[in-house]
């Protein structure tokens, strides 16, 4: 249940950073002003970000990899690279992303700078995006 949650939510995730981040630029190259809407699209982002962690946090409890990570321990699973990507790698870098991007909105909200704004956005979401892209399980996800 969690888990076909956490799926359907990447979709939304990675379409809406990388929306954000491409919109930034282009308004940064157009030197376009910032607007309503940019501040909408960045919430959004923003805010689902912060559900998917909460949905990745229930997935990773409910999971079998957490059962295993309990049965055989740490080091076990450093061992194993299924394993410490489900465990360690993936949680690890999307807690990350999901910092960056939690960070980057509330400081492009600060500045009264529509550049500095956009800089920001670009910046934050932009890393936040590699990220989350290096570290998605591409093969399990579109199987
Ligand atoms: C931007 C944030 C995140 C994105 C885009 C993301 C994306 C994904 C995707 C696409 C899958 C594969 C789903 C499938 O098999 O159909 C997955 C699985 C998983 N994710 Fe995330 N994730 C994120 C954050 C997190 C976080 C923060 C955690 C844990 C703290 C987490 C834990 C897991 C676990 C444990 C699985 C494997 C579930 C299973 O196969 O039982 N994810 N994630």
């Amino acid at each position: 249940m969690f888990k076909l949650l956490h799926s359907g939510v990447s979709y939304l995730v990675v379409l809406l950073v990388l929306f954000t981040f491409i919109n930034a630029i282009v308004k940064l190259r157009t030197k376009d002003s910032y607007k309503k809407n940019d501040y909408y699209i960045a919430f959004t982002a923003s805010l689902l970000v912060k559900m998917q962690l909460v949905l990745g946090l229930l997935s990773y409890y409910f999971s079998s990899y957490y059962e295993t990570l309990r049965q055989v321990g740490f080091k076990a699973v450093m061992k194993d690279s299924t394993l410490r990507f489900f465990i360690m790698e993936h949680p690890l870098m999307m807690v990350l992303a999901i910092s960056l991007i939690v960070l980057g909105f509330y400081n492009h909200k600060k500045q009264t700078d529509d550049v500095k704004k956009f800089k920001i956005l670009a910046w934050y979401f932009g890393i936040a995006l590699v990220f989350i892209l290096s570290r998605i399980p591409w093969a399990q996800w579109f199987n």
